[in-house]
């Protein structure tokens, strides 16, 4: 089984206090800091641009995985690059050569991910599966935070774990993840378990009971508690 990592999404941290947030949450026992980037076009919200992810870069040693809900993508990979992204995960439909977008990002040093919103096919990533590092299951539709898990995604997880077998490919999910939906989503072959709202309700003295709670779930779902 591929290590389990439990990833903040900033996007539900206290804006303001952007720094203390991510040294609070990844203290808390958050592994990999997940920054959601949105244009109001690709998704109806803006949020973060490259600069956000340079500034995260400055207070954290921890891996920054940039979720990219932006279109056109190809023009801006560079810059997310160059702004110290560790991960940069892509749409299919935010760009006119998937492949093209994913060989750019490993050009560029970076691994690769391709996300799929609820109603997209898993085919779409069935040709390029020698070109990505992670995929990333959308269990909501991209654009907010605080939203109802969907449940057709566990299937989906499970047939990306199937199609990923033997392979060097983490499979996330994101959105509506709490310690309710954490161990199905864990059951289903998701490794990498993105949450905001969950992670950072209650404030920073509540982190890390928030994040336990959900890695205790998954680790169960695992076999990995007994
Ligand atoms: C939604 C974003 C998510 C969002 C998840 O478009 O991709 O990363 O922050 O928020 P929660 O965990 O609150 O559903
Ligand atoms: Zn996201």
């Amino acid at each position: 089984m591929r290590p389990l990592a439990i990833l903040p999404s900033v996007l539900a941290a206290d804006l303001a206090n952007m720094g203390e947030a991510v040294r609070e949450a990844t203290a808390a026992g958050g592994d990999i800091v997940h920054i959601d980037v949105m244009d109001g076009h690709f998704v109806p919200n803006i949020s973060f641009g490259q600069d956000m992810v340079r500034a995260i870069r400055r207070v954290t040693d921890r891996k920054l995985d940039v979720h990219l809900m932006i279109a056109p993508v190809d023009c801006y990979i560079e810059g997310f690059a160059a702004a110290g992204s560790d991960i940069i995960t892509v749409h299919p439909e935010a760009g006119p050569h998937l492949h093209r977008s994913l060989a750019l990002i490993r050009q560029l040093g970076k691994k690769a991910g391709v996300a799929l919103n609820p109603a997209t096919p898993v085919a779409a990533i069935e040709h390029v599966l020698d070109d990505v590092d992670l995929l990333l299951v959308m269990s909501v539709d991209p654009g907010f935070g605080g939203q109802a898990f969907i449940a057709s995604s566990l299937e989906k997880l499970n047939i990306l774990r199937a199609m990923t077998a033997g392979r060097d490919i983490e499979i996330e999910v994101d959105g509506g993840i709490t310690p309710e939906t954490a161990g199905p989503v864990a059951a289903a072959g998701a490794n990498w378990l993105v949450a905001g709202s969950a992670i950072f309700k209650g404030g920073s003295a509540a982190y890390a009971a928030n994040i336990a709670a959900i890695r205790k779930a998954a680790q169960r779902a695992r076999g990995e508690l007994v």
